[in-house]
């Protein structure tokens, strides 16, 4: 309730103080607090942000949680690379018809170089736009911001080919970083690393000739734009939907400061932003994120993970963007080398040429014969049965997966000892410079010499490292629990609407459980207890058994699950280790678990399909956009809650991990079967490689029981007239009923169920599903391919209902 209040209050608070409109001669001031502008729909605010120690930029942002926070989600900035002082700093809409910012001394530090002879007013539109225009009825735009973004892009924003997109710094820092979005020469939107020593295009793949990425050169005209609904066309034909596509809530389309475009939406303000489309599924394959000669490869801890090649060490122990340096001088004498193998790395660029057909030997010599050569990837053509050499003279965008046919034969001095170790050489960032709160410190001196007001910029703090891969969630999470210990209560009344994740003391949640008293789930991993936090916020309180691993581990495997979110995934508030003592807490989910509504009434056939649909979002964004570890591994109708409304989250995500630290933590060597019954695929019980292919089989088991009604580990009984022909299994039913008649669907459907349902979808679903559950691991699609098909058909017959409904009408 608070939620949907809170937004409530704060504008009516806010709109009375803040500016609707500024008017010609007029200024909005740095130092007055109510000097904010507010949209209509009192979404976006407009003003002064802070962005260090007494240095301000102004900016557009979302109003929730909170118009005067500190750290909002920015949408727009007019002087992000130059910010103003705290004291005396203006912007102002003169009577020319220009807009300024001034700084302190006067000087004017942006401005939008417009000009106008009739009256003029800035306002903030509904869709975050920040528009001059002229005070007429039906007076032009002057200027807009969303001509000029950021790095964000709001819905209805057009992106045309005079705009650019370029990332943050780092997740604190708002300043110009590296990344930038745009349209080519080609009129092909392209993302690019402008780094201080090299420069490359890494989006769509660089490899990829144009029509085999989807994108077309032909149409010139180089606009794009997102809808209110999640869906992004562009005059290259690049076009998707967003995961959540359909709704209208807010979204933006940011790049980001690791250099990857993603959607970000949230119901409303008292939401976390979680991702609903991305550009990279892989991280390791945008440029620069790692800095020369260091390996990227993914990371059970951080998202990614930068390492020195064997031989280099780092330049700057603080960023992994500088690379590492070699700790040996040049090779150039042939007896004085070696080469150390490593396998399944991919290095994009840089090479002296592509020989085909060579043998290692024949490209040993190759690179040994250069003085500059840093080593080579010798990669294997499947087609052709040939091997092709290619001597690398810088050793960037390494990148380590098992996927990759190809290897890397590193250059090292012929008596050194240097050797691969794998994962096991773990170089942990030091994150204390990016837990500190960085301050950027405007101070201004008078000048003797002069009249002249000079300023001078410096970094407090001096901890050089400018944080550019902070996305490494762990420092993030370390600081914000520790600037969350003291939510809740004391904290005023608008923090309850930032939901953050934090660690709850034991006897506070046993103070919100009553002690433990209300059960209400039990699993393998241990019992779920109602409880209700001193916020008044009603969570799932889960108490873990067999909790033997210490507190710090048991942080790093919660925090990445805590940083798991997505609307259709149960959310983590919070977690408590003390002592022997291991609990999480979640969010409440009102209506329980699909298995105890599987016979419910309440559940009609939209529901359902509703629910399938929503699970599969879920699945496909841990799959795709997480990272390949994280496998449910135990995906059930006990494990689907359904909110008030019957949207389905995914629970208990991850938590196989946490049940079983023994294991060593790839998932191909599960020591243990895991999993459920009658929902396990083959692969386990056969000892093959587990992959994400496991919870595809579930969730097909779990719609196939939703939507059949029959139990998947009890058998079916065929009858003909009335006659016991045969016990099948479910699986074995569906597929003999699918081999014999048209119109079996119908058949096959849970008898009772409410609503109307359209066979076609319906089908497709059964369809889909039955191929979930095939024996072979390469036959079942992907979720992601999966939702593809879910969405295609839901929208398809949505339309249908809805072009229907305008006829009758
Ligand atoms: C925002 O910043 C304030 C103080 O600057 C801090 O208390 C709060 O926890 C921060 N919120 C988030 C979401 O980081
Ligand atoms: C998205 O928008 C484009 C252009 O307006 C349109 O052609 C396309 O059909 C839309 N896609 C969906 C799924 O609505
Ligand atoms: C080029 O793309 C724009 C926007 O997608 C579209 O309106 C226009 O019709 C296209 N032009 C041609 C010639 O296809
Ligand atoms: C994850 O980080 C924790 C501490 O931050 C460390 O103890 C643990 O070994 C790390 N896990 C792996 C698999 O590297
Ligand atoms: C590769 O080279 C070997 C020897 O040089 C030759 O026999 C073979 O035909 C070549 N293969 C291809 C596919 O060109
Ligand atoms: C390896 O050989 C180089 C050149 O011969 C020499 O400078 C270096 O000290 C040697 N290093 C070791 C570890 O022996
Ligand atoms: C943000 O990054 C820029 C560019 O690296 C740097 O000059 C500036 O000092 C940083 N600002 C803060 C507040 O750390």
């Amino acid at each position: 309730m608070w939620f949907i209040l809170l937004p409530l209050i704060m504008s009516l608070q806010l709109s009375s103080l803040a500016v609707q409109i500024l008017h010609q001669g007029s200024s909005l001031s740095v130092e007055d607090p109510n000097d904010v502008m507010l949209s209509p729909n009192a979404i976006f605010c407009g003003g002064f942000y802070a962005v260090g120690q007494n240095a301000y930029s102004f900016a557009v942002w979302f109003s929730q949680p909170n118009c005067q926070t500190r750290n909002a989600t920015v949408v727009w900035m007019a002087n992000r690379d130059y910010p103003v002082n705290g004291k005396g700093s203006k912007l102002s809409l003169l009577n020319n018809g220009n807009l300024a910012l001034k700084d302190a001394d006067e000087s004017h530090v942006w401005s939008t170089n417009t000009v106008s002879l009739s009256s003029v007013q800035l306002f903030l539109d509904d869709t975050g736009n920040l528009v001059l225009r002229e005070t007429k009825a039906g007076g032009v735009v002057i200027w807009q911001s969303f001509d000029f973004p950021t790095d964000t892009l709001l819905p209805q924003q057009v992106f045309t080919r005079n705009a650019k997109l370029v990332s943050s710094t780092s997740e604190t820092n708002k300043s110009s970083g590296f990344y930038t979005f745009f349209f080519d020469n080609d009129n092909i939107l392209r993302l690019l690393y402008d780094g201080p020593e090299v420069s490359g295009l890494y989006w769509p793949d660089p490899w990829l000739a144009t029509w085999d990425a989807g994108r077309s050169t032909f149409n010139n005209s180089r606009v794009a734009v997102m809808d209110t609904l999640g869906n992004f066309s562009s005059s290259d034909d690049l076009s998707f939907v967003t995961s959540d596509f359909g709704t209208v809530i807010q979204r933006r389309l940011v790049l980001d400061h690791d250099g990857n475009i993603r959607v970000y939406s949230r119901r409303h303000g008292g939401e976390k932003w979680s991702t609903t489309w991305q550009a990279k599924a892989r991280p390791c394959s945008i440029h620069g994120i790692c800095g020369p000669n260091s390996l990227c490869s993914y990371h059970q801890n951080y998202s990614v993970k930068c390492s020195c090649l064997p031989g280099y060490q780092w330049r700057n122990d603080h960023d992994w963007s500088y690379g590492c340096e070699p700790k040996f001088s040049t090779l150039c004498n042939k007896d004085e080398s070696r080469f150390l193998y490593i396998s399944n790395v991919e290095l994009y660029g840089y090479e002296s040429g592509i020989m085909t057909n060579y043998t290692l030997r024949q490209c040993q010599d190759l690179c040994l014969q250069l003085c500059n050569c840093k080593g080579i990837q010798y990669t294997y053509v499947s087609g052709r049965g040939t091997y092709t050499c290619y001597p690398k003279l810088q050793l960037r965008n390494a990148y380590r997966t098992p996927y990759f046919n190809a290897d890397l034969y590193l250059k090292l001095p012929a008596n050194s000892s240097y050797s691969f170790e794998g994962s096991t050489d773990d170089h942990s960032l030091d994150c204390s410079s990016s837990s500190r709160t960085m301050q950027l410190e405007r101070a201004y001196v008078m000048s003797h010499e002069n009249r002249y007001v000079k300023f001078l910029l410096w970094f407090v703090g001096g901890v050089g490292a400018f944080e550019v891969l902070c996305i490494f969630v762990i420092c993030f999470f370390v600081v914000r629990t520790r600037e969350r210990k003291y939510s809740g209560v004391d904290r005023g009344v608008y923090h309850l609407a930032m939901t953050g994740f934090r660690k709850f003391s034991y006897s506070e949640l046993k103070q919100a459980t009553k002690g433990f008293r209300e059960e209400i789930g039990r699993g393998a991993g241990g019992v779920v207890f109602k409880g209700v936090l001193l916020d008044q916020r009603v969570a799932a309180v889960k108490r873990l058994k067999d909790a033997n691993e210490g507190e710090e581990d048991f942080l790093a495997e919660v925090s990445s699950i805590g940083r798991l979110n997505h609307m259709n995934l149960i959310e983590m508030w919070g977690y408590c280790a003390e002592g022997k003592h291991r609990l999480l807490v979640y969010e409440y989910m009102e209506n329980g678990s699909l298995a105890q509504n599987m016979e419910s009434d309440e559940l009609d056939w939209t529901k359902r399909f509703d629910i399938a649909l929503g699970t599969a979002r879920g699945l496909a964004y841990v799959h795709g956009e997480c990272l390949e570890w994280i496998l449910h591994c135990d995906v059930k109708p006990q494990n689907i809650l359904l909110d008030s409304n019957y949207h389905p989250k995914v629970a208990d995500f991850g938590l196989s991990k946490l049940r079983n630290r023994n294991d060593t933590s790839t998932y191909s060597s599960f020591s243990r079967i895991r999993g459920t019954r009658g929902y396990m695929a083959p692969e386990w019980v056969l000892n093959q490689r587990i992959t994400s292919k496991v919870d595809v089989y579930s969730y097909g088991i779990v719609v196939l029981e939703m939507v059949t009604g029959k139990s998947a580990t009890k058998d079916v009984v065929d009858r003909d007239n009335g006659v016991e022909k045969q016990h099948l299994s479910m699986v074995g039913w569906l597929k003999d009923k699918k081999k014999s008649e048209c119109g079996w669907v119908s058949e096959v459907l849970k008898p009772n169920v409410k609503g109307v349902y359209e066979e076609e979808k319906m089908e497709a679903l059964v369809r889909v599903a039955l191929q979930c559950v095939e024996e072979e691991k390469e036959k079942r699609p992907t979720m992601s391919q999966v939702l593809e098909t879910l969405q295609k058909c839901s929208r398809q017959y949505d339309y249908l209902r809805s072009s229907q409904i305008s006829v009758v009408s």
